[in-house]
């Protein structure tokens, strides 16, 4: 029995293989390296000494899919596998409702031809209506602001109604907030196309002198510091949320949404501060406008996540920084060195 792994490449499917990997459990991927690199695979096979088939294929491709579990007796999907990019999403939303509602659509439909139960979602916190009040549970009210938070918001309707429909399917709808740091081998880790639209990335990527600054999005926000507090979250402590879903799923029938956050805001200047003083070195930044469409602040409730999956998150925020700069230092321009 294997857990079939969409978007397995990327950034977070890659360090939850890995995790998955050291649990015992079997894997399988697919991934058309739209937004990432097959060395990011192989990497993962070194770190962990383990094999496992990748195949290179558009989740889109519903009967590929469906080939794909039967030939490897899948058990269970994490659905990694989409676009991302929140100002991409506003230039060019078709692109984005068709990749990430049709990849969806296509993987529930292979699921149910091929007799497949259960399915962890990556969803996001930008699904909470912009106005709701922190620390954000699951029940807060669900609204969007951009076409991608509304790809997020629509496959959870998708995945809940399916679930409703079929009652012997097992669905877990998993809200991150903001993944950050690597792997702390350095082997594997974030390697955004472009300039990086997320902080951490763009820290790192000022501190290796890829960057000549770093902009601060507003210095008016209603915070402690005047700057943008987020819930940033170790990507190794994502990977073992979703770890920890998967056994959730087995045991259980329906559908739940599950923040996965630590429950503690930084703000923008807290991280430049965390980050120099984790790793000794400077980030020259500059106060500029705010970024449209942001919020003074966003963090999570995350006790559900830890009443249902048994999960919290144990890697604090100059865990983060120091793992996040390891990777970026050694990996100057990720995987393409
Ligand atoms: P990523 O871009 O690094 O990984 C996504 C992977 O999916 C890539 O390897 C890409 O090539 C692949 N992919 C995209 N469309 C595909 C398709 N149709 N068929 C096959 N492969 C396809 O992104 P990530 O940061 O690892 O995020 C993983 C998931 O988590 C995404 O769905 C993302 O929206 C969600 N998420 C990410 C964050 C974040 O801050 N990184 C926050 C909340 C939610
Ligand atoms: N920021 C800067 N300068 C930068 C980049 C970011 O000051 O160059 C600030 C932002 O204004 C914000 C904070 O750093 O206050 C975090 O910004 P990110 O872009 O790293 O993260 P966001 O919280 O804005 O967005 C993230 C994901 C989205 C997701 C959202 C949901 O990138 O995909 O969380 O909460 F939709």
């Amino acid at each position: 029995m294997s857990i079939l792994v969409t978007g397995g490449a990327g950034y977070i499917g890659s360090h939850t293989i890995v995790c998955l990997l050291e649990k015992g459990e079997d894997v399988v991927v697919i991934d058309n390296y739209d937004n990432s690199s097959p060395e990011a695979l192989r990497r993962v096979m070194q770190l962990t000494g383990k094999e496992f088939k990748v195949y290179e294929g558009d989740v889109c491709d519903r009967d590929l899919v469906e080939r794909i579990m039967r030939e490897n007796n899948v058990e269970s999907v994490i659905h990694f596998a989409g676009h991302k990019a929140v100002g991409e999403s506003v230039e060019k939303p078709l692109k984005y409702y068709k990749n990430n509602l049709i990849s969806t659509l296509s993987l529930l439909d292979a699921m149910l031809a091929a007799g497949v139960n259960r399915l962890i979602f990556s969803s996001s916190a930008t699904v909470y209506y912009k106005e709701d009040t922190v620390p954000l549970t699951e029940d807060e009210r669900l609204g969007c602001i951009n076409p991608y938070g509304w790809t997020k918001f629509m496959n959870e309707q998708i995945i809940r109604d399916a679930c409703q429909a079929n009652p012997s399917l097992s669905c877990v709808l998993l809200r991150y907030f903001n993944p950050v740091g690597a792997h702390p081998s350095g082997m594997i880790g974030e390697d955004p196309s472009g300039i990086p639209n997320n902080l951490m990335p763009y820290i790192c990527q000022t501190a290796v002198g890829l960057r000549d600054h770093l902009t601060v999005f507003g210095n008016d926000y209603k915070t402690h510091d005047g700057t943008g507090v987020r819930d940033y979250l170790h990507v190794c402590d994502l990977a073992e949320g979703h770890a920890k879903a998967v056994s959730f799923a087995r045991g259980r029938t329906g559908c739940e949404a599950i923040n996965l956050g630590t429950g503690t805001g930084y703000s923008v200047l807290d991280i430049v501060k965390a980050f120099e003083k984790a790793n000794g070195v400077k980030i020259n930044y500059v106060i500029g406008p705010r970024r449209p469409g942001d919020l003074d602040e966003n963090y999570s409730d995350p006790s559900k996540a830890e009443r249902l999956l048994g999960w919290k998150a144990t890697r604090t925020i100059e865990d983060m920084c120091r793992d996040g700069w390891n990777w970026q230092s050694k990996n100057p321009r990720g995987y393409r060195a």
